[in-house]
C-alpha cells in the first residue's frame, strides 16, 4: 500500500462537482535518463476515472503501466503534463503491488490494520475492523499467523483486505494478481469483484490480462507500446453486479478477440498477452 498522495492538488477553487473525476491526468509523461540516452516511457496520456468507476489499462510489458500508477500513487513525478488525484483527507489513495508488499515481521492482522494504524484509527476499532475484513477474505483463522506461514494467494488477499480496509477513495493496483497460477487468479479475480462491487471503491488496475480486464472493469483502456498512450477503450458489456460466469458468453469472447486484435500490433515480440 502506497502513501497518501504527497500534494493531493486542489485545483479548482469552487468545490468539484460529485462526478467530477478522482484521477485526471492530462498531456501526461514521463521520462527516465537526459539528453541523448532520454527513455521516453510513457504518454502523453489523458484519462479521467469518475467516482465508483473501475478502469483497467492493459498494455504490452514496457509500455510505462507502471510508471503510471507510480505517478498517480505519488512516487514518481511526472516530466511533462500533471495528474491529480481527488480525495478528501484522511481517505488516501492506497497501492496494491504485484509482490504483495505486506510485512513478514507483523502478523496477518497487524498488516490489515496497518493503514489503519497510520490513520490513527483507535486500537480497539482498528482490530475490529481489521477482523472484519480477514472474515471477508476467507482468513479469520490466520490473523494471529506471520505471512510466511501463507501461500501466494493468501497473502495477496492479505494486501487487498489491508488497502481496502482504510476504505481508499482511490484504488491503485499493478498487476496485483500475476505472480498467480492461472486457476488461483480466478478466484482471486471473482473475489475482487465481489468486493469493489460492495464497496464501489474508484479502482485504477493494470494488468496483463484481457480475461482479467474485461470481468473487472467498467472500462478497459488499451496502451500503446513504449512510450504508452491510450489508443482504445471499450467498456464491457456487462451489467452489474456481474459475477465470473460472464466468461462464458459469447459477448466477453468476443471483447477479448477484439481487445487482442487492437493490441497484437503493440506486443511487438513480447510474451503474448494471456
Ligand atoms: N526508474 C527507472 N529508470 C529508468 N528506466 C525506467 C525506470 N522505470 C521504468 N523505466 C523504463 O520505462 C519503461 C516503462 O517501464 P514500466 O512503467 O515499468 O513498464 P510496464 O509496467 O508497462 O511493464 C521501460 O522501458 C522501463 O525499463
Ligand atoms: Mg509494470
Amino acid at each position: 500500500m502506497g502513501d497518501p498522495h504527497p500534494n493531493p492538488p486542489s485545483a479548482s477553487p469552487s468545490p468539484p462537482s460529485t462526478d467530477a473525476p478522482k484521477l485526471r491526468a492530462r498531456s501526461l509523461a514521463r521520462s527516465f535518463g537526459r539528453g541523448a540516452k532520454a527513455l521516453a516511457a510513457l504518454g502523453p496520456v489523458d484519462l479521467d476515472i469518475v467516482p465508483g468507476e473501475f478502469a483497467c489499462i492493459v498494455g504490452p510489458s514496457g509500455c510505462g503501466k507502471s510508471t503510471l500508477l507510480r505517478i498517480a500513487a505519488g512516487l514518481l513525478r511526472p516530466s511533462a503534463g500533471e495528474l491529480s488525484i481527488r480525495t478528501t483527507a484522511p481517505r488516501p489513495a492506497a497501492m496494491i503491488f504485484q509482490d504483495y508488499g505486506i510485512y513478514d515481521w507483523k502478523t496477518v492482522l497487524a498488516n490489515v490494520r496497518f493503514g489503519l494504524d497510520i490513520q490513527r484509527v483507535p486500537r480497539k476499532e482498528a482490530d475490529a475492523r481489521a477482523h472484519d475484513w480477514l472474515s471477508r477474505i476467507g482468513l479469520a483463522e490466520f490473523a494471529g499467523a506471520y505471512p510466511a506461514a501463507l501461500s501466494g494467494g493468501m497473502r495477496q488477499r492479505v494486501a487487498i483486505a489491508r488497502a481496502l480496509a482504510v476504505e481508499p477513495e482511490i484504488l491503485l493496483m499493478d498487476e496485483p494478481f500475476a505472480a498467480l497460477d492461472a486457476q488461483l487468479r480466478t478466484i482471486l479475480q471473482d473475489e475482487l469483484l465481489e468486493l469493489t462491487q460492495t464497496t464501489r471503491t474508484t479502482t485504477l488496475f493494470i494488468t496483463h490480462s484481457l480475461e482479467e480486464a474485461i470481468v473487472l472493469g467498467d472500462r478497459v483502456l488499451v496502451m500503446s507500446a513504449r512510450p504508452g498512450r491510450i489508443i482504445a477503450e471499450r467498456r464491457p458489456p456487462f451489467e452489474r453486479p456481474r459475477t465470473g460466469d460472464i466468461r462464458s458468453t459469447p459477448e466477453f469472447t468476443a471483447l477479448k478477440s477484439e481487445l487482442w486484435d487492437l493490441l497484437r500490433g503493440e506486443v511487438r515480440g513480447e510474451a503474448a498477452l494471456v
